[in-house]
């Protein structure tokens, strides 16, 4: 089954709104399979936005992630890369619809809340990242057949 890796921001936490992101994900339909509140280091960081390293934004962004502890999640479902970054919305929220997380939480592209996988492949390599120890594998023995056809 395809996983992605979600993770609050510290905005995002510091705001309360934990709860509010796991609430949509869960009511969608996804399976969680870890889930770690954590702070922050430049290392991590620097190695998680690898690809953005040369972006005039990339200071401000790497001193906002590191204002406070992060939750970070793996969420597994089918096409749940593509479908987790539905949810989040669209990365400024000036372009992100009502409805999503972005949408009806934030304003500002540097405070957006959360964070969802790009790719399959960046997925797997944030997951072994954030999880170095693994994530768990288990089965949703009556609720899956409810929700997949
Ligand atoms: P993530 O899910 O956080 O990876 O966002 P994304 O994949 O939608 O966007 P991208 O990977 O291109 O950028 C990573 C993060 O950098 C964004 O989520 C923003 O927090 C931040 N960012 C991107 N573009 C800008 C920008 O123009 N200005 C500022 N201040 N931050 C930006
Ligand atoms: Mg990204």
């Amino acid at each position: 089954e395809e996983r992605t890796y979600i993770m609050v921001k510290p905005d995002g936490v510091e705001r309360g709104l934990v709860g509010e992101i796991i609430k949509r994900f869960e009511s969608k339909g996804y399976k969680l399979v870890a889930l770690q509140l954590l702070p922050t280091s430049r290392e991590l960081l620097n190695e998680h936005y690898c690809d953005l390293k040369d972006k005039s934004f990339f200071g401000k962004l790497i001193n906002y992630m590191l204002s406070g502890p992060v939750v970070g999640m793996v969420w597994e479902g089918k096409d749940i890369v593509k479908t987790g970054r539905r949810l989040l919305g669209e990365t400024d929220p000036l372009n992100s619809a009502p409805g999503t997380i972005r949408g009806d939480y934030c304003i500002d592209v540097g405070k957006n809340l959360c964070h969802g996988s790009d790719s399959v492949v960046s997925a797997q390599r944030e997951i072994s990242l954030w999880f170095p120890n693994g994530v768990l594998s288990w089965e949703r023995h009556n609720v899956h057949k409810l929700i997949y056809e």
